[in-house]
């Protein structure tokens, strides 16, 4: 049997009954309590990922994506209520006492943000910065420290990382910097990496090294990775799977050709609809009409009723239940079963 046969087989049971989730969220929602009353962030999430794997979060700015995350690793504030479990290498991570949250955050779990800079103090040279982030969770000298740290520089490319250590974050380009984020969130070999909008502050060539960077240190390190974007033509040559999000709930998910190709859901359509083409020249995205709810007073039944070019008084009514589609396909919707997959988005 070949190499890559096994592998395949290995994988393929992997994501089934081999191995457990490194992640499983389950049913899990998030309320900011405000003077204007709660704000319904995160609405009953459930999801998991497996160790290795890719899983996206699409959704437009405000869906509740950035919130799932934080709520994860606790980093929410402090006016924030949390439900449901979160369950990581066996732990809750909801009920873990602050210390142990606190050595999982930067160790097993690593985060980057859209902005380096609320990751990388401007006071200290990029080097020290990842040397401290290592030493922090492990025993090692200072000297082996920097030499990790070029050979991560290196890895995210990062020309001449020797040099380039003991500079200090302003005099690295945007797109260096967020290399530079990048090496520190592996510096400690993360089970799961959760990047949030990695290149939105970035231009688009830029976009495209800083996602390839990405993804080849996802697959050199093996760690698994929540990629959260809120455009979902980033996410088609990055991910396992898709999941997307939209007023506070979980819309749709499944594999990345399942979202692609066989949407059952009239927002993730929506989505694919405003990828800019490459072959036009459309230069100017079609956004999808009107905005996102608020989800103070969210309208009544389904969220995206008022902006679906589907929608019929059943939307009004109530909110859609996930309907199911084999495999881990499924769709909240009134008319996922009714939708034409056939016809393409863009057609
Ligand atoms: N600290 C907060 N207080 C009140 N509402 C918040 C707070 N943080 C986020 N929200 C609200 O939660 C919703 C989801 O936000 P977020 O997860 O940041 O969206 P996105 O999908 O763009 O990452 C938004 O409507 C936002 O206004
Ligand atoms: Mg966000």
């Amino acid at each position: 049997m070949g190499y890559a046969t096994l592998l395949t087989l290995v994988r393929g049971m992997s994501g089934t009954e081999m191995s457990e989730p490194l992640l499983k969220v389950d049913d899990m929602s998030v309320s900011f309590k405000t003077d204007a009353g709660d704000v319904r962030a995160v609405s009953n999430v459930s999801f998991e990922i497996s160790p290795g794997e890719v899983l996206a979060v699409v959704g437009e700015s405000g869906s509740g994506k950035s919130v799932t995350a934080l709520a994860l690793m606790r980093l929410h504030p402090k006016n924030t209520e949390t439900t449901g479990q979160v369950m990581f290498d066996g732990m809750n991570l909801l009920d873990l006492p602050e210390p142990q949250i606190r050595s999982i955050r930067g160790r097993d779990i690593a985060m980057i943000f859209q902005d380096p800079m609320t990751a990388l103090n401007p006071v200290f040279s990029v080097g020290e910065q990842i040397v401290e982030a290592i030493r922090i969770h492990n025993d090692v000298s200072k000297a082996d420290a920097w030499a990790k740290v070029v050979d991560l520089l290196q890895l995210v490319g990062v020309p001449e990382p020797k040099q380039r250590a003991a500079q200090y974050p302003h005099e690295y380009s945007g797109g260096m910097r967020q290399r530079a984020m990048i090496a520190m969130a592996i510096c400690n070999d993360p089970k799961l990496l959760i990047a949030d909008e990695p290149t939105t502050a970035l231009d688009v060539t830029v976009q495209a090294q800083v996602m390839e960077v990405l993804h080849d240190v996802q697959e050199a390190t093996g760690s698994a990775m929540m990629l959260i974007t809120h455009d979902l033509g980033l996410v088609a040559g990055s991910a396992d799977r898709v999941q997307v999000m939209y007023a506070s709930r979980l819309m749709e998910r499944g594999s990345t050709d399942e979202i692609f190709y066989e949407s059952r859901n009239p927002y993730t359509r929506a989505l694919l609809a405003s990828i800019p083409d490459l072959e036009s020249v459309k230069d100017k995205l079609d956004s999808i009409p009107g905005n996102p709810p608020s989800l103070l007073n969210p309208p009544s039944g389904c969220a995206f009723r008022p902006r679906c070019s589907m929608s019929v008084p059943q939307c009004a009514e109530a909110v859609p239940e996930l309907v199911a589609f084999g495999g881990n396909h499924a769709s909240r919707c009134h008319l996922a079963t009714e939708i034409d997959i056939t016809t393409g988005v863009n057609a």
